[in-house]
């Protein structure tokens, strides 16, 4: 067995073989299943890309409204689930509540039948019609509020900020959020897939493939970072601090949230597509002095940080599209999971034929033979 040279992080290391999705960083290129990631966020929807991912190609009409049909048949949500959300303390973070929401969702379908695919199917609906109505049931909750029940006439995108908010977006609204998810749905290996294909190697339930990768998603150096962006404007406060809070961030070696890519060294495309519909929403709705700052924040860090490859990622302009759309922002990153279920379900589908238990090795730097030393000889 080949032993390769230690990279921290993985960095450049493969670690699966995917035809899902492909990234190139210094281009700015993202495609799902070889089709640019603009054609998508342009013309096609959540759902249908969701399907492209896991399934591989583009549903027919037939294909489509099918699942869509089954997707819409399967949000409600076993009623365990809502009295145990109503347990959890009214401040935790709803990704925490997702994670653990998640994994529960195992108690009721975790049949281990990974080779059955009429099981595969169903937990792919399953999931992809239960995350969104976890996560608005978690917010409703923890106002004081019962849930809100779905409703099946609703399309995704449309269903979900109903349930959020008892009311029903406008089609610009819906479309705008629909969009959302399909940028925010894939992204080859990163950390939180890394995390699915784990969970998914040593052939447990895609329930806790997922919640796996929640837990990974909320960290604020991956999915966790479009909350922090909204801080950070919050903290930075006017168009006239941003140059010295930017420089004073990098004295400190502090990252700069929503800037800085493992792959990309240019403007990532997601970020360039977010911007685009956030000056929409802004020209729609009204505009954002934190808008504005971003637009200074970004300016000054490509001028401090460009050189080496720090640009704007998916995660800086999306909580000001979601912010706009009236969702809270520690919703954000759970808004992000529901969109990225299609990915981790479609690495989790593929990695099924690989059906190989990762076991990475380590570079041992410890001792050997030391002697065991009995506690009253210890100083
Ligand atoms: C997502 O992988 C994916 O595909 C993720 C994602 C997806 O769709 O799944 O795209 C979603 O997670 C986007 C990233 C969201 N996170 C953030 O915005 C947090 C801030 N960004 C950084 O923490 C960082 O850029 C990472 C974590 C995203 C990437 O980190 P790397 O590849 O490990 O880079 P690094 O930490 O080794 O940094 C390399 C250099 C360092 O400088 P030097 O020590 O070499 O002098 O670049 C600097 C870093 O200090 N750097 C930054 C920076 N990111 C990197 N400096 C300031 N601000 C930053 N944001």
């Amino acid at each position: 067995m080949t032993v390769c040279e230690y990279k921290p992080g993985l960095e450049g290391i493969p670690a699966a073989q995917s035809s899902i999705s492909y990234v190139n960083g210094l281009e700015g290129i993202l495609e799902y299943r070889g089709i640019p990631i603009q054609e998508l966020a342009t013309h096609s929807s959540f759902i249908e890309v969701a399907y492209l991912l896991i399934w591989g190609e583009l549903p027919t009409q037939e294909e489509l409204e099918s699942f869509e049909t089954e997707i819409r048949y399967h949000r409600r949500m076993k009623y365990q689930i809502g009295d145990m959300l109503k347990l959890f303390p009214n401040d935790g973070h709803p990704m925490d509540a997702l994670q653990t929401s998640a994994a529960a969702l195992g108690l009721f379908y975790a049949r281990r039948a990974l080779d059955d695919p009429a099981y595969i199917r169903q937990a792919v609906v399953r999931l992809l019609a239960k995350i969104p109505t976890m996560v608005a049931a978690f917010q409703m909750v923890r106002k004081g509020n019962y849930a809100i029940m779905p409703k099946d006439e609703l399309d995704y995108a449309t269903n979900f900020l109903y349930m959020l908010t008892e009311k029903i977006p406008t089609p610009y609204a819906a479309k705008v959020f629909d969009v959302c998810l399909t940028l925010h749905a894939e992204h080859t290996i990163n950390a939180s897939t890394f995390s699915a294909l784990v969970t998914a190697s040593t052939l447990t339930d895609p329930y806790a493939v997922v919640a796996s990768a929640v837990g990974t998603l909320a960290g604020p150096l991956h999915g966790g970072a479009n909350e922090e962006v909204l801080i950070m404007l919050e903290e930075i406060g006017s168009v006239e601090n941003v140059r010295s809070y930017i420089e004073t961030r990098i004295e400190k070696k502090e990252k700069i949230m929503g800037f800085g890519h493992r792959v990309y060294k240019v403007k990532d495309p997601r970020a360039i597509i977010l911007q685009s519909m956030a000056e929409q929403l802004f020209s729609e709705l009204g505009s954002d002095k934190y808008y504005d700052i971003a637009l200074e924040v970004e300016k000054v860090v490509e001028e401090k940080l460009g050189a080496k490859g720090i640009y704007p990622n998916v995660d800086f302009y999306s909580g000001l599209v979601y912010r706009k759309l009236g969702i809270p922002d520690d919703l954000f990153t759970p808004i992000f999971a529901i969109a990225r279920v299609a990915g981790w379900l479609a690495h989790w589908k593929e990695q099924l034929s690989v059906n190989r238990i990762f076991r990475p090795t380590q570079v041992y730097t410890g001792l050997h033979d030391m002697p065991y030393i009995p506690i009253s000889e210890r100083m």
